[in-house]
């Protein structure tokens, strides 16, 4: 590997075995979340990557419905206009009347008309397809623009603890709302060495949104996915992305395996699909991890 192609590394937290060793034992020893007696106000988070492919969309719906199954009440936001996400819980997003799309673009259409209940109990969904193309370019001439999705969420913040936003791959005005309607970021990046470097770009761009437009926001983690333990390369980039972003990677780390495509295909989110399996015990994990952060 080419040290200078890679981000600075803090001063690493932790000896070097202890990263060179990626399991999530510490995570997973995160107690069981305390039931909720109440409700909201929510915590929106934004799960983004400039980069497709690297487990956003499976992560928000895995993620969801992992909180969910906690007793937590959760909305998640298909913000990508490929609707993979609407399509990932089973809904077929062409027949939509309304999506996010309406709701971005008319003052007058209602967040509740909108969301859809989904086979999960506790787990909501705004859905979205093709239709929500058009909405960056016909923002783009609106007044207040970059605050669309916060104003359209506003409706249903309290009844819900967590929103979730799946966002598209770009950093482009969807984007950017997607940021400034949230308090926190998740980075999910597949354990690539090309992932490094967009890292440290999609930093930038929410370092920009903290400073011009949202000074509230953190990023809550970056989240490893894809990784698979038999290759070298996956162990390497691991260990590059612990000791770059230190504490800010979540312990838990998402293994690659054909269950999630499969859960997909099956319109189910893992922790219904394959409760037991090992993928959906690490959403699990990760839930706790966010709650606890
Ligand atoms: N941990 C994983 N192991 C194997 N395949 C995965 C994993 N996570 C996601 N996938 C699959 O990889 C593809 C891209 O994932 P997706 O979540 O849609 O990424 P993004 O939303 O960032 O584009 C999908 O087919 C998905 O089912
Ligand atoms: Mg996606």
């Amino acid at each position: 590997m080419d040290e200078q192609e890679l981000p600075p590394v803090d001063s690493a937290d932790g000896a070097p075995d202890e990263a060179a060793e990626p399991t999530a034992s510490q995570a997973s020893e995160i107690s069981e979340p305390a039931p909720l007696t109440s409700h909201g106000p929510a915590r929106i988070i934004s799960m983004v990557n400039q980069k497709g492919g690297v487990g956003k969309t499976t992560s928000t719906v895995s993620l969801g419905a992992a909180l969910a199954g906690y007793g937590r009440r959760v909305l998640l936001v298909d913000s990508d206009p490929q609707g993979a996400l609407s399509v990932a819980l089973g809904v077929n997003a062409y027949e939509l009347d309304l999506t996010v799309y309406n709701l971005l673009t008319d003052p007058q259409c209602h967040i509740g008309d909108v969301i859809l209940s989904t086979g999960v109990e506790g787990l909501d969904l705004l859905p979205s397809n093709i239709d929500l193309s058009a909405a960056e370019v016909q923002l783009v001439s609106e007044v207040g623009r970059e605050h669309a999705l916060a104003r359209a969420l506003a409706p249903v913040v309290d009844e819900y603890d967590i929103v979730l936003i799946d966002c598209q791959p770009s950093l482009g005005l969807l984007t950017v709302n997607a940021l400034t309607a949230s308090q926190g970021v998740i980075i999910p990046m597949e354990t690539e060495y090309f992932a490094l470097r967009g890292v440290a770009l999609l930093k930038d761009t929410i370092d920009k949104v903290i400073s011009r437009l949202n000074p509230d926001l953190q990023i809550i983690g970056i989240l490893a996915t894809m990784y698979d333990p038999r290759t070298l390369h996956s162990r390497e980039v691991l260990e590059t992305v612990q000791r770059a972003f230190g504490d800010a990677v979540f312990e838990t780390v998402i293994h690659r395996t054909v269950k999630f495509p499969d859960a997909a295909v099956a319109g189910e989110p893992i922790t219904a699909f394959a409760p037991s399996s090992s993928g959906a015990d690490a959403y699990r994990q990760l839930a706790r991890e966010v709650l606890a952060r």
